[in-house]
């Protein structure tokens, strides 16, 4: 899962395509490279480590190019080193390639090409398509790409130059990410429009192994058995938001802080207050079938899989649907069972998770309707589902997502209403829960400003190696939320477990060096939770608890307490979220690690 970005145009392709590419930095960020044509021969520089330091070595090198293809890469085949960063090349060094995806059959492929000759360079399966194309050129490069793409199996979006067609790009995507920007007298190619939504608006897709010829002013389309094709070109919508971090050291910060904004985002035409109803008005057309639910169906990966999870309590609580959430990698191993009236929710903020697509597709091919929960316009989740609510929450840029998840909780929120007040909810029980939803922004504000709290107890425990994260109820999903937070910002070992599981087993982990991050905001389950924090305490485990703040007896069993403002059960997932990402914050803060772009991760996981 990688981040491509190319650009044909007279307007200086190098510097061109290292702005774009730091765009894309999300999408992986081990090595970064760039090759094209110049002179008839195909240049290149590749470094290890982020855009950045690519950025310096073109400056030494004065690399210059008449046509630019990028890669910014997250090492799937082969680990991040100069040589298996992208592009890759033919032995010639002809033409140059990049990859975002797996191309599963390369072991086979490579092993045919060894055998006629062909030498290996690099540990990647990116390195057999140069190979292939070289093999079957003959002089049309969009031929002999056909040719290849014809034996790859696996998802790929590739981009393609060669020493002999300085003004051209040939690119292809099967179940990957690929589109084409066309502007004034120049084109892009990249993995997600918003890389080039400053320069153009206008783009075509790509899909099902279409390749492309892009010039800096023709576009041909060809199919997989190299139908010409009339793609439409789209005209991309892309908000205008600040991309800078502000005032903020860090854009996992800037996006903690961004919250009151973004969850009024989510809530904004999307309340009848009259009717104490939510409104989408993308869903009219399906209202009819909303009202016939009788089971719904979350897909999703990760954070998003914990806003589903939190979700499937209050569909089941409010709207009384029963509901199954499955983290997408897994569900394609089930042969699932759909009624006509199942509801099916895929959820993911970037809009390009493979396993969500993934499930998306074998549901859509079992003739589901889907209805997708992004952040992302023109995303490919945005683009292959029956329905889109969009977050509307600005570009997440730190890899941990942080104002994506209380996004999807309010709307998520949102549409449990909707379901409910269409079957038994009474008028006034909506009027009273919106009323709970919009309080959230200034809420969620207050905790913000008692950040010096989080940040003190959080400089306490940053030395600890291994956290618990307990909760109960809505609780529950919550802590697994929290855990994830920590885990990937500060490299700690955070388990998040259901509070009353811990004497099944992990409590035999809890000692003095094992904080636990007791959640116990739920007031159904408040008494119980009590109990297991005297259980933690017992075993000598120091106890941070995340506490509403009429709760009083904890203050006195918890070694430390974060207060946050009350709320019913429901919402209580948005408020103590806000607090778990400002302690995971200031944790991975003071243990000095890279919080916007951690190690081994990428934002966007584009590989199954
Ligand atoms: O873009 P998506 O919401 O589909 O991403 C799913 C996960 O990859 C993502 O939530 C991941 O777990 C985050 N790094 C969590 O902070």
């Amino acid at each position: 899962m990688c981040g491509i970005y190319g650009y044909v145009g007279s307007n200086n392709p190098v510097k061109k395509a290292i702005e774009g590419l730091k765009k894309l930095e999300y999408r992986g960020y081990d090595s970064a490279g760039i090759a094209g044509v110049k002179d008839g021969k195909i240049l290149s520089c590749k470094e290890v480590g982020k855009v950045s330091r690519l950025e310096e070595e073109i400056e030494k090198s004065h690399l210059s190019l008449d046509v630019a293809i990028s890669h910014t890469r997250w090492a799937t085949h082969g680990e991040p080193s100069q040589i298996n960063a992208h592009p890759h090349f033919d032995d010639k060094k002809s033409l140059a390639v990049v990859h975002n995806g797996i191309i599963e059959n390369y072991q086979g492929l490579k092993d045919e090409l060894k055998k006629k000759g062909v030498e290996f360079l690099s540990d990647t399966d990116t390195e057999v398509v140069a190979h292939l194309i070289s093999h079957f050129y003959k002089g049309d490069l969009v031929q002999a790409v056909k040719e290849t793409v014809q034996l790859l199996k696996g998802a790929f979006a590739l981009a393609i130059v060669h020493k002999d067609h300085p003004d051209s790009i040939v690119a292809v995507a099967h179940e990957s990410p690929m589109v084409i920007g066309i502007g004034n007298e120049e084109a892009f190619i990249a993995s997600d429009p918003n890389s080039f939504a400053p320069h153009t608006r206008k783009v075509v897709f790509l899909s099902n192994s279409e390749i492309a010829l892009v010039k800096k002013d023709k576009l041909e389309v060809f199919s997989s058995d190299m139908e010409r094709l009339e793609k439409k070109q789209e005209e991309l919508k892309v908000g205008v938001y600040d991309s800078s971090k502000g005032q903020f050291e860090h854009y996992t910060l800037k996006e903690i802080f961004e919250q009151p904004q973004t969850i009024r985002n989510a809530l904004s035409g999307k309340i009848n207050e009259e009717l104490g109803t939510a409104v989408f008005t993308g869903l009219q057309q399906e209202l009819p079938r909303l009202g016939s639910v009788s089971r719904i169906l979350i897909l999703a990966c990760g954070t998003s899989w914990h806003a589903g999870y939190v979700a499937s309590y209050l569909f089941e609580e409010f709207s009384r649907i029963p509901v199954q959430v499955e983290i997408s990698s897994e569900f394609r191993y089930k042969n699932p069972i759909l009624n006509e009236n199942a509801l099916v929710i895929a959820i993911s903020q970037s809009g390009e998770t493979a396993d969500t697509l993934a499930a998306v597709r074998e549901l859509k091919a079992k003739g589901a309707k889907v209805l997708a929960l992004c952040n992302v316009q023109g995303s490919s989740l945005a683009r292959e589902s029956d329905y889109t609510i969009f977050l509307n929450a600005g570009p997440e840029v730190g890899v941990c997502s942080t104002k994506a998840f209380t996004s999807q909780l309010t709307i998520l929120s949102l549409l449990a209403l909707l379901l409910a007040r269409m079957r038994h909810l009474s008028r006034d029980e909506g009027v009273r829960f919106l009323n709970h939803l919009n309080k959230l922004p200034d809420l969620v504000k207050s905790i913000l400003e008692e950040r010096e709290i989080i940040r003190g107890i959080a400089k306490k425990y940053s030395s600890f190696d291994n956290f618990f994260f307990l909760g109960r109820q809505y609780m529950y999903p919550t802590a697994l939320e929290g855990a994830l937070k920590l885990k990937e910002i500060s490299y700690i070992n955070a388990n998040g477990y259901p509070a009353g599981e811990m004497k099944h087993g992990p409590i035999a982990l809890i000692n003095p060096d094992c904080p636990t991050v007791a959640l116990t905001t739920n007031k159904k389950t408040y008494a119980k939770m009590l109990s297991n924090i005297m259980e933690v305490k017992a075993r000598k485990g120091p106890v941070i608890a995340i506490a509403s703040k009429d709760e009083k007896d904890v203050d006195r069993i918890a070694d430390d307490v974060i207060f946050i403002p009350e709320t019913i059960d429901s919402l209580s997932p948005i408020l103590a979220t806000i607090a778990t990402q400002l302690l995971a914050y200031y944790i991975a803060y003071e243990r000095g690690e890279s919080i916007d772009q951690p190690r081994n991760l990428a934002k966007s996981v584009t590989v199954e």
